[in-house]
C-alpha cells in the first residue's frame, strides 16, 4: 500500500483534466459478457417478490401522475425508520445517493476540497466539474488520517469528504470519523458518507453512525443510499440528514419531481420490513466468512478485512485488470478492477459478497487461477 500511495502522491494529486469516474456493474464493460456481476456492491438479499406485486398492482397510477416533489410520505418513513425525532425539513431525498453527492458540491464547494481517499469516485467528480482544487489524503493503515485531514482543512477548504465504512476497502474508520467532525472548523461542510453503514454488523451499526450528530454539528451532512442498503440499484433512491439551513440552500439546486412515484412507493415498503437488514446482516456476515476462509485455503490471493458485503482481494503477481479481464472472458464473471481509483494501482479487485451458490462459483473461477 505504501509504494502505491508514494505513487500517488506523486502523480496523481495533480489535476486531471479530463476525469473520468469509473463504476462496475454490467453496463462498465459488454454487458452481454456477464452472467455473474460481482463488480456492483448492492445488498445481495435482493427484493421480495411480495412488494413487487404490491407495487405492480398500483404501477399504472403511479406512472401516469405527477409524483410528490417533496417526497412527504417518504420522509416520515425515513425518520420513523431512522429513529430520529427530527422535522422532515432535515431530510433530502435523491435520485440515488449520487445525485446528492452533486447537489452538496454545488451548493457549497466553490475553492478547495479534501477527499479521504482511495474512495468513491464521485465526491471527486462532483468537485473537479467546479473547478476546485482537490487535497487528496491517503489512508493510514487503511483508515481516515484525522491528523493529516485537519492539518489540510485547517488551510482553508469548503467541504470534507469521507466514507464511512470507506468503498472500496469495506473498512470501517469511525473514531477517526468522529475525530475530524468534532475538531474541523464549524464553516468547512463535512460531507460523511454511510451509504453502506446498514450492511455493518447492528451491533457496530450503532456505535458507527454518527446520524445523530446533525443536531449537534450544523456543518455536518449524513449520505445514505436505499439503493445499497436495499437493492434498488435500477430503481435509484438516496437521501441526506443535516441542518434544515444546509438543506435550504441545496434545494436551490434541485430538479423538481426528482425522485419518481415508483421509487418513492418502493422506497416507503422495503422500509416496512422491519427484518430485512437484519436478514441482510446475517447473509453478509455468513458469506463474508465462507468466502475470506476459501480464498485463504484454495487460491494464491489474499483477501482482506472487511466490515460490510464487499472487500478487496491481493491479487498478488498478478495485475487486477488481468485478473478482470481472465475472469470475465473465461468465466463470465465481473469483477472491479481497482486500477481506475484515484490513489489505488493494478493490485487490487474488489468483489461484492452475493448468495452462497454464486460466491462458490467465483471461488471455484479465483481457484482455476492457480495453474
Ligand atoms: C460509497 C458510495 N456512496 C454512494 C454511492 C452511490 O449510491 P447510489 O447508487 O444510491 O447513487 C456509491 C455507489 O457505488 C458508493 O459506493
Amino acid at each position: 500500500m505504501m509504494d502505491e500511495i508514494s505513487y500517488w502522491m506523486t502523480s496523481m494529486m495533480k489535476n486531471k483534466p479530463n476525469y473520468d469516474c469509473f463504476h462496475g456493474g454490467i453496463y462498465s464493460v459488454n454487458p452481454a459478457l456477464v452472467q455473474l456481476d460481482f463488480s456492483s456492491n448492492v445488498n445481495p438479499l435482493g427484493i421480495s417478490k411480495d412488494l413487487l406485486n404490491d407495487v405492480s398492482r398500483e404501477l399504472g397510477s403511479l406512472c401516469t401522475t405527477y409524483p410528490d416533489p417533496s417526497c412527504r410520505e417518504l420522509k416520515k418513513s425515513i425518520l420513523d425508520y431512522l429513529g430520529l425525532e427530527l422535522d422532515p425539513k432535515w431530510l433530502l431525498v435523491g435520485n440515488g445517493a449520487t445525485e446528492l453527492i452533486h447537489i452538496f458540491a454545488r451548493t457549497f464547494i466553490r475553492g478547495k476540497v479534501v477527499i479521504s481517499a482511495p474512495t468513491f469516485c464521485e465526491y471527486e467528480l462532483s468537485a473537479r466539474r467546479l473547478g476546485a482544487t482537490i487535497k487528496f489524503v491517503p489512508l493510514k493503515n487503511w483508515e481516515h488520517d484525522p491528523e493529516i485531514i485537519l492539518k489540510e482543512a485547517k488551510e482553508g477548504c469548503d467541504a470534507v469528504f469521507l466514507c464511512n465504512p470507506n468503498n472500496p476497502t469495506g473498512v470501517l474508520s469511525t473514531e477517526s470519523a468522529r475525530k475530524i467532525i468534532e475538531n474541523i472548523d464549524p464553516h468547512t461542510q463535512m460531507f460523511l458518507d454511510e451509504c453502506f453503514i446498514e450492511l455493518v454488523e447492528e451491533s457496530d451499526k450503532k456505535n458507527n453512525s454518527m446520524i445523530e450528530l446533525v443536531s449537534e454539528y450544523k456543518n455536518l451532512v449524513i449520505l445514505r443510499s436505499m439503493t445499497k442498503s436495499f437493492s434498488l440499484a435500477g430503481i435509484r433512491l438516496g437521501y441526506c440528514v443535516c441542518n434544515p439551513n444546509l438543506i435550504n440552500l441545496m434545494l436551490d439546486n434541485m430538479i423538481s419531481w426528482n425522485v419518481n412515484g415508483v421509487a418513492q412507493k418502493i422506497g416507503m415498503l422495503v422500509l416496512k420490513d422491519k427484518s430485512y437488514l437484519e436478514n441482510s446482516r446475517r447473509l453478509i456476515r455468513r458469506e463474508r466468512n465462507f468466502m475470506v476462509k476459501e480464498l485463504k485455503k484454495k487460491t494464491k490471493f489474499s483477501p482482506m478485512s472487511s466490515d460490510v458485503n464487499y472487500f478487496l482481494i491481493d491479487v498478488s503477481d498478478q495485475s487486477s485488470t488481468e485478473v478482470r479481464n481472465y475472469l470475465l472472458n473465461n468465466r463470465g464473471i465481473l469483477v472491479r478492477d481497482c486500477s481506475t481509483f484515484t490513489g489505488m494501482g493494478l493490485k487490487h479487485i474488489r468483489v461484492a459478497v452475493k448468495k452462497h451458490i454464486e460466491n462458490a462459483i467465483l471461488i471455484d473461477a479465483l481457484s482455476s487461477m492457480e495453474s
